[in-house]
């Protein structure tokens, strides 16, 4: 039952599906367009089901709850009775229901077919997407066939009761009907209002139209004839008094009338082209591998489906999935996504960029409210910046009491990630303008951060970066953590390189900047503070890096030790008595993050002793922490560890038996950074794609059983599409680039003019199955 045109190799298909599938499918099945996400739920579904239209950064608060982004009144709300029966899987047995996303242009289908009470079946099949092309707009397009004459009571219209986590949101609800269509608008606790307009064409007979708190519907008793179809096609326009140009109800009902003037078709036609034009640039072709290509192909549509297009919005930890993790960036998005838009769209990862910019305001209040000076980015940022995360953020399921946890005030590499990955989105794209207008004041001021964090060591001589909480977060409070250090490093040395630069290339921004924070004062202790920074090194002689000050004294347990001792399965490893604290357990990558994330500083049996080490003592708590063991097994020539951790990664939404819930909390949703890890994995560890400063660098090396990868980047604003096979590297620039790309490969340096193409040999495939069972637990 693919959507009409759809190709097979991009269908996700759910044949079958039972009601108990319903939570974990709304999240894989997901549609999205970066203003807002639609669960995979079905039309007939309510807050029961956790339907939700999420919306990209409008979060609110309800009295002391955690605040979160809004979900909107749900226009797509479609719902047909036989006799008193609702007809859905859970009211009525179907005969056959299945469910299937289309990734390549963003459209799931339902086809259900219902036994009728008074004999013969009726089949629904129903179409939905939200327009990459129109981000205001839904479109559904439903056909009804029975095969006997038949009466059924259809309601369509815009249901107002939505699934919350911390709701409601709404305090008020307006709805009603004018000119044939249906409108909601809502107000939130915060006193934003959304506002939803819905229109449905093909009714062949006159409804009653309803409005009231719960929404606004239209109900009409439908005779069907056997045999004969009918089709009906839903129009909703969303908007919201945040939309930059200020959405009211009469944008969104104008809207709503120019979509139906123009036709579903033509919508379609706009969005499937608004997806093909993302494809072009971000697709990643495997051959050898169809499991490989297909969860792949269906991470990258998660990323590029959630992309926010304002510069207002980041991407969340859940994406648009709903309402987890209170709709809050984290680090996720600059480590685990941002390389994936830097290299292939490059104009929304300066949207994303952008946000960290627009948000620094609310850094600065953070330091300055901890006592420090610069920028501390929030731990879960929202639209403001300021900090979302709470100082008691998880509940001790053997006393029921919460938890201190020593994330927000203690993650401080939070700071260090987004610098880095500001200034590698500069380094790639060029964009000196972001740098003038922003990006240097958020380096410099993140910079400002460490300079006053950091602590001198006068017996040591050196910076120390004391009392901080790093990747892993079952140590909390420790000392000299090396990620948090090295990133820490790497920031600062970021904030006087770009400033050297923005000095060069733009002196007036610079003097501007400079006038305005005082630079001048800082630079002479910040170029100290880099070079004396202690980053703790590898082990003399076993290579291995410490992860903190006193790691190697804790017990050398394994994650399966700690599951044999565990009172409740739920319990939290971390915290102050959990169970990991004492132990060599760790939650997810750390060392291991930053000798990827800073690959170039570390030798490469450094890198393998690190892994050995580290991976048997990794619970994989986090689902960031994969794709890391991915990358630095294929840096080390490990290709079945590499090749497994990639498909870990790569599943995990496909997969859809991570947890759902904790306790009574919902904790389901998509999982945006392993997505962002599977493209890492896949083109950075295996297509060896990486920057020096100057160019693209490129040192392929595929698992073993891949014929062939094929992939595109952009070199500021130059692009090449590189086509690796076992022993052979084809790099050809496009023919359209406006100028020369630099290109490394095995030092061999060359700048490709547009359509030149570069053919060498390469290494030959990575070695296949694993040499030895690192770990107990199997990725
Ligand atoms: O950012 C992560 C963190 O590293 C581990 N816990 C979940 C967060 C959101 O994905």
């Amino acid at each position: 039952m693919p959507p009409r045109n759809a190709n097979k190799d991009w269908l996700i298909e759910e044949p079958a599906p039972p009601p108990s599938r319903t939570d974990a499918l709304g999240s894989k099945l997901l549609i999205a367009n970066g203003y807002l996400g639609y669960r995979g739920t079905l039309e007939e579904h309510g807050p029961g089901q956790r339907v939700a239209c999420t919306l990209a950064g409008v979060y609110d608060r309800r009295g002391g709850a955690w605040r979160e982004p809004v979900n909107a009144p749900n226009g797509l709300l479609l719902r047909l009775y036989d006799g008193p029966t609702l007809l859905s899987p859970e009211t009525r047995k179907p005969r056959s229901h299945r469910q299937s996303l289309d990734i390549r242009h963003g459209v799931h289908t339902r086809e259900t077919v219902f036994p009728l009470v008074r004999g013969g079946r009726l089949t629904l099949r129903i179409e939905r997407f939200a327009s990459l092309a129109e981000p205001h707009q839904l479109h559904l397009r439903a056909v009804l066939a029975a095969d006997h004459d038949c009466t059924l009571m259809l309601e369509a219209g815009i249901d107002a009761e939505v699934w919350d986590i911390n709701g409601p949101h709404f305090a008020g609800v307006k709805s009603g009907h004018a000119g044939g269509l249906l409108h909601v608008s809502a107000r939130t606790n915060e006193g934003k209002m959304v506002h939803v307009v819905e229109g449905l064409a093909g009714l062949p007979v006159a409804a009653r139209l309803e409005a009231g708190p719960q929404g606004a519907l239209r109900r009409a008793r439908l005779r069907l004839k056997g045999g004969q179809a009918l089709v009906l096609e839903k129009t909703v326009c969303v908007y919201t008094s945040q939309d930059p140009a200020g959405g009211r109800l009469a944008t969104a009902r104008d809207a709503c009338r120019r979509a139906q003037a123009r036709g579903q078709a033509a919508a379609r036609a706009a969005h499937a082209r608004a997806w093909d034009a993302r494809w072009a640039d971000s697709d990643v072709q495997i051959s050898g591998d169809p499991a490989g290509q297909r969860a792949l192909r269906y991470s990258i549509y998660q990323l590029l489906s959630i992309a926010p297009r304002s510069g207002r919005a980041s991407i969340p930890a859940r994406g648009l999935s709903g309402q987890v993790y209170k709709g809050a960036v984290f680090w996720d998005t600059e480590m685990f996504m941002l390389p994936f838009f830097n290299a292939t769209q490059p104009v929304l990862a300066r949207d994303l960029v952008r946000y960290r910019i627009r948000t620094l305001g609310g850094a600065k209040r953070k330091a300055r409210s901890l006592g420090y000076r610069g920028a501390f980015y929030a731990w879960e940022s929202q639209e403001s910046g300021d900090e979302a995360c709470t100082l008691f953020n998880i509940t001790d399921v053997l006393t029921g009491r919460p938890l201190r946890t020593y994330f927000a005030d203690k993650q401080v590499h939070i700071s260090a990630d987004v610098a880095h990955a500001l200034w590698d989105y500069c380094q790639q794209s060029g964009d000196q303008d972001l740098l003038a207008r922003g990006g240097a004041e958020v380096l410099a001021e993140v910079a400002r951060f460490f300079l006053s964090y950091c602590r001198y060591n006068p017996d040591r001589r050196r910076y120390e970066v004391l009392d901080v909480t790093g990747p892993d977060e079952y140590h909390e409070r420790v000392h000299n953590n090396a990620f948090s250090a090295g990133m820490a490093r790497r920031a600062v040395g970021a904030a006087l390189e770009a400033l050297a630069w923005l000095k060069r290339v733009r002196p007036q921004a610079y003097r501007r900047l400079d006038a305005r924070l005082g630079l001048a004062r800082d630079l002479p202790a910040l170029r100290d503070l880099h070079a004396r920074l202690y980053v703790p090194e590898p082990h003399p002689r076993t290579g291995v890096i410490e992860q903190f000050s006193g790691y190697h004294r804790l017990e050398d347990a394994r994650p399966g030790d700690l599951k044999a001792r565990l009172l409740d399965p739920r319990e939290y490893l971390g915290g102050g008595q959990g169970l990991a604290t004492t132990t060599q357990v760790i939650k997810q990558a750390d060392v291991l993050a930053l000798l990827h994330f800073q690959g170039g500083l570390y030798s490469t049996a450094v890198k393998r002793a690190n892994w050995e080490f580290y991976e048997p003592r990794t619970e994989h708590g986090s689902s960031l922490s994969a794709c890391i063991y991915a990358l630095v097994a294929a840096a080390i020539g490990r290709g079945g560890w590499a090749y497994r951790y990639f498909l870990k990664t790569a599943t995990v939404d496909l997969r859809g038996d991570a947890k759902q819930t904790v306790g009574s909390l919902y904790i389901g949703g998509t999982h945006p950074a392993a997505n962002g890890g599977a493209w890492m994995a896949a083109v950075q560890g295996f297509g060896g794609l990486g920057h020096d400063g100057q160019g693209l660098v490129l040192a392929p090396a595929l698992p073993a059983a891949w014929r062939s990868l094929r992939y595109r980047a952009a070199w500021r604003g130059q692009w090449v599409t590189v086509h690796a096979s076992p022993r052979r590297l084809v790099v050809e620039a496009d023919p359209a680039n406006a100028g020369h790309c630099p290109v490394r490969v095995r030092g061999l340096r060359r700048a490709l003019s547009a359509g030149q193409r570069w053919t060498l040999p390469i290494r030959g495939p990575l070695q296949g199955p694993p040499k030895r069972a690192a770990s107990k637990e199997r990725p």
